[in-house]
């Protein structure tokens, strides 16, 4: 199984391997032990380990019986509430075939229901609580009806500290054997900010596309799409040595080369924010990202994105 995707193959597979804080592994723990759960809502941003978490419960609960046991389903991708309570019903009506006394129904994207569907939701919790638990999960809690929240147990998922993610991505490139210098690696992490689940495709994806030689950040760079933190740093570094033309001139060949606008203001942020730039002080650096911050308004309510970056470099270097 060489094709296997390595979102699928890094999957952790037991609380143990699981990343992110102490607290929500004891906790995951707990109901592993106790052999119980009340009704889950799992909460946070993509790729922060709800689906996977609510996998290793499974796995925990039911080992090779899973199938049998573990419903998921995608309420973006089922055709409304109403394909869910079918499939509901239908997986609900047998009783548990395990030593737990319950079978889980895993509602990924629970925020994708309308309120109707979501108030329909609330009722079949109702209904099959006896011998089914629900795991919901959601990128937005706001976005589920108070109700439902009254009944669950509410699990907050956080980003994964960056120090984590760098002992996975160095798993991984020894793992897989890759050839990557340090630089690149930074830059892999930087770029993909907090989302290890595009941290993992994007190191795939140079690792097939390098065929052998060595990753370094072009590679990174052309693979994610994204501009790299080292280009904007020159362009920062142009600005605070006063040399606005040819800051200027370089943010013009890289839209010349296709970069999307609003890729080349995450590089410069991202480049303002790395600590080891000369010479930028705080109150210069505020300032800044006050600045860009207004050009990028400006772009998101529909202005010129390749004069508004323009004008932003000329205005930063003032
Ligand atoms: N806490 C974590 N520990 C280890 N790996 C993780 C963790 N979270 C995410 N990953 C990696 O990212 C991939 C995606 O994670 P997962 O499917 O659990 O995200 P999610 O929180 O359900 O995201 P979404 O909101 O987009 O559905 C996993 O296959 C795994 O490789
Ligand atoms: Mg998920």
């Amino acid at each position: 199984m060489t094709n296997i995707p390595w979102i699928e193959k890094y999957r952790p597979q037991t609380v143990d391997e699981l990343l992110g804080s102490d607290s929500l592994r004891e906790l995951i723990r707990g109901f592993i032990r106790k052999r119980d759960i009340p009704h889950l809502l799992f909460s946070g941003p993509p790729s922060t380990g709800k689906t996977t978490t609510a996998l290793i419960l499974g796995r925990a609960f039911y080992g090779d019986s899973l199938a049998g046991n573990f419903l998921e389903l995608n309420a973006s991708d089922e055709r409304g509430i109403d394909t869910i309570r079918e499939k509901v019903k239908e997986f609900a009506k047998t009783i548990p075939n395990n030593d737990v006394g319950f079978k889980i129904v895993f509602l990924d994207e629970a925020d994708a229901l309308t309120t109707d569907a979501q108030q329909a939701l609330r009722r079949m919790m109702e209904v099959y609580s006896q011998h089914t638990r629900f795991i919901l999960s959601c990128n937005y809690i706001n976005r589920i009806i108070p109700p439902i929240q009254s009944r669950v147990a509410i699990i907050k998922f956080s980003p994964i500290p960056t120090d984590q993610i760098h002992r996975l991505v160095d798993k991984i490139v020894e793992r897989e054997q890759i050839d990557i210098d340090d630089r690149a690696k930074e830059e892999l992490i930087e770029i993909a900010r907090d989302d290890l689940r595009k941290i993992i495709t994007i190191l795939q994806s140079a690792h097939y596309a390098s065929n052998g030689r060595k990753i370094d950040t072009k590679t990174i760079e052309s693979i994610s799409g994204k501009v790299s933190t080292d280009r904007a740093k020159e362009i920062i570094t142009l600005i605070i040595q006063g040399k606005r033309d040819e800051a200027r001139d370089r943010t013009i060949s890289m839209l010349d080369e296709g970069n999307d606008p609003e890729e080349i203001i995450q590089a410069i942020l991202r480049a303002i924010d790395s600590s080891n730039l000369p010479s930028l002080d705080e109150s210069r650096k505020i300032e800044m990202i006050r600045k860009i911050s207004e050009y990028h308004y400006r772009i998101t309510q529909g202005a010129n994105p390749y004069i508004q970056l323009i004008a932003m470099i000329i205005d930063i270097g003032s």
